[in-house]
């Protein structure tokens, strides 16, 4: 587990080890534990136990039981367990250290610390929920606590700062190939990275960098999905999504898992000058190509079919006069693209 780098925001609140290990153990056990039994195994009075159960349940797991018939998690919570997310993972550039928070302000402003604070590449930061989750363009991004991932992944790519749209672009197809492999379900990218599902959006991403002289000094990828999500705020309901619709919930763990599979599967190729080939990849998954879209940046709009992305990440757009534009960011508005 995580090596201790902190302190680092006063509104991280994370599991210490103790929490960690009484979460362990009732995890592997489906029948009650007494207070007695779990305090003998975790070197705790009885009223110790009692306590660190109470400070569990505050932070939002579920445990049932009484002092009389003892503990145990109570069943059907789509709970991260820390010790779980990269276990037996055969991760060959993603082996950082997993910090998982019950709360935080945006897990991409702590892995930013992190990394200010020399943690290496592949350090993975997750929370519950986000007080201050951010999206592109300035908006916030809705974190309820257990139904969503809020993840952040730091990398240090030695290229230089123009490679980073392809790295968005291979996160939009690591996140999708992990959806399919966890869920069954396809989704679709809108560019430049929207998750789409039946027409609206079900995650985003948020790929954030630091440089120095002319290459990337960190990248930190920042990974939205509103995996199980009941419900949205008025303001989001036309155009947020998730996917309990279908009327089944999802495993976080095995979503975030495939995950991380694929995203070490796609950062070595692409490591290995190989980004043109997941670039295909994203075409074929891409809602946006052959849609006639309206892009905004800023007070600019453009119009126009949208031919192809190019190899920088930029999108190609047919214009009515017959000129081809390259947009390099911006946010497509037509609702056409689902
Ligand atoms: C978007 O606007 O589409 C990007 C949304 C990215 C949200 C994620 S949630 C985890 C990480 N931490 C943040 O504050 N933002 C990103």
């Amino acid at each position: 587990m995580a090596t201790e780098i902190l302190p680092l925001t006063p509104r991280a609140v994370r599991l210490d080890d103790v929490q960690q290990d009484l979460l362990r153990l009732l995890q592997a056990t489906p029948a009650h534990l007494s207070g007695e039994q779990l305090g003998a195994r975790l070197g705790l009075s009885r009223t110790a136990v009692w306590k660190r159960i109470e400070r569990l349940r505050a932070l939002g797991y579920q445990v049932d039981g009484s002092p009389r018939r003892g503990y145990r998690l109570t069943p059907g919570q789509d709970l991260l367990f820390p010790a779980e997310i990269s276990a037996a993972l055969p991760l060959t550039w993603l082996q950082g250290s997993v910090y998982h928070f019950v709360s935080l302000p945006s897990t991409n402003d702590t892995a930013k610390e992190l990394a200010r604070q020399g943690a290496p590449e592949g350090t993975l930061v997750l929370a519950e929920t986000q007080s201050a989750g951010r999206g592109r363009l300035g908006r916030t991004w809705e974190s309820p606590p257990g139904t969503g991932l809020y993840l952040s992944l730091l990398l240090r790519p030695p290229l230089p700062p123009v490679e980073l749209p392809r790295l968005t672009l291979l996160a939009a197809v690591a996140v999708v190939e992990a959806i399919q492999a966890a869920t069954g379900l396809r989704t679709g990218i809108k560019w430049p990275n929207d998750i789409i599902f039946q027409g609206k959006k079900l995650g985003g991403i948020l790929t954030e960098m630091e440089t120095e002289s002319d290459a990337m000094r960190h990248v930190v990828l920042g990974v939205g999905l509103n995996l199980n999500t009941p419900a949205f705020p008025e303001h989001l309901r036309e155009i947020a999504t998730s996917l309990a619709g279908t009327g089944r919930t999802y495993s976080r763990l095995a979503t975030l898992r495939a995950f991380l599979t694929a995203m070490d599967r796609l950062y070595g190729r692409f490591l290995n000058q190989e980004f043109p080939a997941i670039l295909d990849r994203w075409r074929q998954l891409s809602v946006t190509l052959g849609k006639t879209v309206t892009i905004r940046r800023g007070a600019d709009v453009h119009t126009g079919l949208a031919l192809d992305v190019a190899l920088d990440g930029a999108l190609l757009l047919a214009r009515p006069d017959g000129s081809v534009e390259r947009i390099l960011s911006g946010e497509i508005q037509q609702a056409s693209c689902s």
